[in-house]
């Protein structure tokens, strides 16, 4: 597609812009003041909490169909997913023909999608789900499929015409593009359509979206894609697939940057895809833990009760929709033993995970009134000697005291205990 004056004038202001202050680092040092593009799709407030879904990718891949994703929209309402606050079904690479119309236009493919997308759309929408779509940024999508470079207002149109509701735009093949400019001109397409479309970039963290996407998009891939392995990661030939403690290893460095409508996504979640029942739970846990987007990955109709428990889990999806929108910091931990991570809540709340990340049971005897919280983003803190606050153990789904007490739990290997303080 040939672009209008209007576009061309767009991307030349924004590669003025990018040229500007994006060199930054980032660390566990001071925030860095970043200059940001002009806010392109920011009118809309799509994601003041974490945005939350399922996703066809992680145990579909590209074999997708419209009975199977018609029973697992089903099964999303039936199984407690929606109810517990889930929203978006989000259809991810391989839905598309190999090949545009003869007018330049994606088309579903017939043979995966015989009522085509719009009646799909429809379906989603007639269970008060919202429905989410994949493309990318590059001339092909990761699967090979037709990617949206050079089409980005066309796609843009079509997609607002089924009626989409999620954007999540990938960044294979996309040779010297630059990420900014790409993102950013999607992001203009989108807002140009008049539909709000949450947009959920997935540029892997490589060109650290999180200087410059809070703007742009609701969520930002912070890493590579993630593997249903808790600590192992896994070779792929030309990339990495990453275990859960090698991304939740990256986080700290960008806790800063996680707000309201701009999410950290640590990519979606493995829950249900093979890992131990105490390793679902350690990353739920840690995902809930870091505000960042729930985005279920596994096949639906087929979860078992633990899996489902937790995935539909609302005292720990609380956590992770707590309006203050901030994502945990780590205070100690070690490669062999157990972190503390710390998510100051609403209310001057907070929630303590204590992440046993060895393969072998550990003990945690931790004094309160000896370690008094204080989070320098937020400046919220605790003084335990001055406050008392209860202590709620999730998972066990008991209280357990006080802080007045030392509070002493065996966790299991690869396994958590979550913890929530509330002021008594
Ligand atoms: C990339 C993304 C994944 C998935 C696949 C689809 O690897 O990071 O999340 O969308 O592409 O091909």
């Amino acid at each position: 597609m040939k672009k209008t004056v209007g576009q061309i004038l767009w991307m030349g202001v924004f590669t003025l812009l990018s040229t500007s202050s994006l060199l930054a680092q980032t660390g566990n040092e001071a925030p860095v003041k970043v200059e940001k593009a002009s806010r392109v799709n920011k009118v809309t407030n799509l994601a003041p909490t974490p945005p939350m879904g399922w996703n066809s990718w992680n145990t579909f891949q590209t074999n997708i169909n419209e009975q199977l994703l018609r029973n697992m929209v089903d099964v999303y309402v039936s199984s407690g997913m929606k109810d517990a606050g889930y929203r978006y079904f989000t259809l991810d690479d391989g839905w598309m023909s190999m090949e545009r119309d003869q007018n330049g236009q994606l088309v579903a493919d017939p043979k995966k999608f015989p009522s085509g997308m719009k009646a799909f759309a429809d379906y989603v929408h007639s269970k008060g789900l919202k429905f989410g779509i994949y493309n990318c940024a590059g001339d092909k999508t990761c699967a090979g499929y037709p990617g949206t470079r050079g089409h980005e207002y066309e796609d843009a149109r079509l997609y607002a015409s089924w009626g989409v509701d999620l954007l999540k735009y990938d960044w294979c093949n996309t040779d010297s593009l630059n990420a900014r400019e790409a993102y950013i001109t999607m992001a203009r397409a989108l807002q140009a359509t008049g539909r709000p479309i949450l947009f959920s970039l997935c540029e892997w963290g490589n060109h650290q979206p999180w200087l410059w996407a809070d703007g742009v998009g609701e969520m930002y891939r912070a890493t590579g894609d993630i593997t249903a392995n808790f600590d192992k990661d896994k070779h792929m030939g030309t990339w990495t697939a990453l275990s859960v403690l090698t991304i939740v290893d990256k986080q700290p460095a960008i806790r800063q940057y996680n707000g309201p409508n701009h999410w950290n996504d640590a990519d979606m979640l493995e829950v249900g895809n093979g890992m131990s029942y105490g390793e679902d739970k350690a990353h739920f846990t840690m995902w809930c833990m870091l505000a960042a987007p729930l985005v279920a990955g596994n096949d639906l109709r087929k979860m078992s009760a633990q899996t489902r428990g937790i995935l539909t889990d609302k005292e720990a999806i609380a956590i992770n929709q707590d309006a203050m929108g901030v994502a945990a910091y780590r205070i100690s931990g070690n490669a062999d033993g157990v972190e503390i991570w710390i998510k100051p809540l609403s209310n001057k709340n907070w929630a303590i995970c204590f992440l046993n990340r060895s393969a072998q049971p550990q003990t945690v005897d931790y004094n309160w009134t000896k370690n008094a919280l204080h989070d320098a983003q937020t400046k919220q803190d605790a003084d335990f000697t001055k406050t008392t606050y209860k202590l709620h153990s999730l998972w066990d789904k008991k209280d357990i005291g006080t802080t007045k007490k030392a509070f002493k739990q065996t966790i299991p290997a690869h396994d958590v205990v979550l913890l929530t303080l509330k002021q008594s």
